[in-house]
């Protein structure tokens, strides 16, 4: 029988010279195919006296175990150079300058985002995020919607496999609300932030998206009260809207992290089938607000009987679509280009108070 000691490091030098995936399969038929090298000499142990065989045939076994492990760390090696060839040969230089007629465009959502953040940014409002992925306690319970309160039916919940570090379920948060809680928990007042970030709710037509954006805004002070709340959102509303006697109205209306809750309305006309944002004879509704519930102060480990909040929610694609005139919600998440060269914005110009909202 050959030395299989040289066979060995023979059959493991060809497979780690291997230059490509179909090397690399030549070699493997080479040593262990029908006909292979091993394979063959596994077929002549049963010439053999028994003792001799035994031997034998645990040195093969160690030789075959070898050369396969061997292919196997090849085979990972030839994807990970393959995957980082393909990679180098489509990257794409992003200094290259724009070919004429071929300008980017900001889409709508990226640009609405900016000019609420432009307008509390002016009130002296920071920016805050948070996961996606939150767990229950974040997503609801912390916000006094506990696990058997209506409110949860309400929000459609996309839940996900396995538990968080409270033992309940993990989701896709179903509204920008946990990131209050999240900032809550990690700083002292005075908080003054707005977050806007991606929302899921399991929904799908003409005005509800499975994903779709908010910002959710929240203050918290020593002697903060609902003329703050009206105040700040009166502003909001005239400065995103770009009408200085826009109409604003506050009607009662309930949600469990917050008390009292008022859901707001801007005026609007519909006269002769032409809808129009501004003084008229009808309201359109466009956010919710509230005192922030004492309860989730305490849950959060503020001390409600120094502190006091308020906060509030919008959806930005619907406050999008009405500013800019976009009548289907499904349309900003098709990646079309005409209509993001029809709705889009020219990337410079930064949305300011200063400079204007949408130049
Ligand atoms: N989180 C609420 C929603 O998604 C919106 C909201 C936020 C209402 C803050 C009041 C205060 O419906």
């Amino acid at each position: 029988m050959e030395d299989i000691d040289v066979l060995r490091s023979e059959l493991i030098a060809t497979v780690n010279g291997a230059a490509d995936l179909k090397a690399l399969e030549e070699a493997r038929i080479t040593a262990l195919g029908k006909k292979g090298r091993i394979t063959q000499l596994m077929k002549g142990l049963g010439a053999m006296e028994p003792e001799a065989r035994k031997a034998a045939g645990a040195r093969l076994n160690a030789v075959k175990d070898a050369v396969a492990e061997a292919i196997e760390a090849r085979k990972g090696d030839l994807a990970g150079a393959a995957i980082d060839a393909r990679l180098m040969g489509e990257r794409v230089d992003v200094t290259l300058p724009v070919r004429p007629g071929q300008d980017g465009r900001i889409h709508p959502i990226s640009q609405t985002i900016d000019e609420v953040v432009a307008i509390f940014g002016e009130m002296g409002f920071v920016v805050a995020e948070g996961p996606d992925i939150e767990d229950d306690w974040h997503n609801f319970t912390a916000l006094n919607i506990p696990p058997e309160h209506p409110a949860r039916q309400e929000h459609d919940t996309f839940y996900l496999p396995g538990v968080g570090a409270d033992g309940g379920r993990m989701v896709l948060r179903t509204h920008t609300s946990p990131v209050q809680i999240r900032t809550m928990k990690g700083t002292q007042p005075p908080i003054r932030i707005i977050c806007p970030g991606r929302t899921y709710r399991c929904d799908s037509d003409a005005t509800h998206s499975p994903m779709f954006h908010q910002v959710e805004g929240l203050v918290v002070d020593e002697a903060t009260h609902m003329g703050h709340l009206k105040g700040c959102l009166i502003e909001f509303c005239r400065a995103y809207f770009g009408v200085d006697d826009l109409p604003v109205r506050f009607r009662p209306s309930y949600f469990p992290f917050t008390e009292p809750s008022a859901e707001v309305d801007i005026g609007c006309t519909r006269e002769g089938g032409q809808f129009r944002i501004g003084r008229g004879d009808d309201w359109l509704e466009i956010l919710g607000c509230g005192m922030v519930n004492a309860v989730v102060l305490e849950n959060c480990g503020i001390d409600s009987s120094r502190y006091q909040g308020f906060a509030f929610g919008m959806g930005l694609e619907r406050i999008a679509m009405l500013k800019y005139g976009i009548p289907d919600l499904r349309t900003f998440f098709e990646s079309d280009l005409r209509w993001l060269r029809h709705y889009g914005f020219a990337a410079l110009d930064v949305p300011s108070l200063v400079g204007g909202l949408n130049p």
